[in-house]
């Protein structure tokens, strides 16, 4: 049985973070969606709405849970038992720190195996920060994220601008 964990900020989700959930979800037989509580990065939304969120966008995934963690993955995915952490690569961009990511964690904790899944081509230029500023600018990001997830951003943006 393979239980994996799919680790991000998710500030917010977005359709390449669902076009990951939807595929890894296939593959393991659990997907646990770690939300990280860090309010180092000074995310848009606080740890709970981004579970929130997530939990609503995930609502008809039977395999997939959402859950927030803080400090170390490898910890998280023992405490988790999870054998394997599932991560996107976008572009070679994204490869040099996800290696550094993914070797990391196998010295930290060698029973976890970091499994990659590249990113269909659609939203191989998609991030959450990009959504984020696009929005703030008043741009359309109905095709980056799901309405729910639109209504969530606009309504935040909408707070801060008061
Ligand atoms: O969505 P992100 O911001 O690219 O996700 C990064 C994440 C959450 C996977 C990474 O920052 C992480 O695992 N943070 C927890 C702390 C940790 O275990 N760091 C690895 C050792 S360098």
């Amino acid at each position: 049985m393979l239980r994996a964990i799919y680790p991000g900020s998710f500030d917010p989700v977005t359709y390449g973070h669902l076009d990951i959930i939807m595929r890894s979800s296939e593959i393991a037989d659990e997907l646990i969606v770690g939300v990280l509580n860090n309010n180092a990065k000074s995310p848009l939304f606080s740890v709970e709405e981004r579970v929130k969120m997530l939990k609503e966008v995930t609502k008809n995934m039977p395999k997939v849970t959402v859950v927030s963690f803080e400090g170390l993955l490898v910890d998280f995915a023992r405490k988790m038992n999870a054998g394997a952490v599932i991560r996107g690569l976008r572009a070679i961009t994204d490869f040099e720190y996800e290696f550094q990511l993914a070797q990391t964690n196998r010295k930290l904790e060698a029973g976890v195996e970091t499994l990659f899944l590249t990113t269909s081509l659609e939203y191989s230029y998609l991030s959450s920060t990009t959504v984020k500023e696009i929005a703030s600018f008043g741009g359309d990001i109905s095709q980056f994220v799901p309405a729910y997830v639109e209504s969530r951003i606009q309504e935040k943006i909408k707070k801060r601008r008061v």
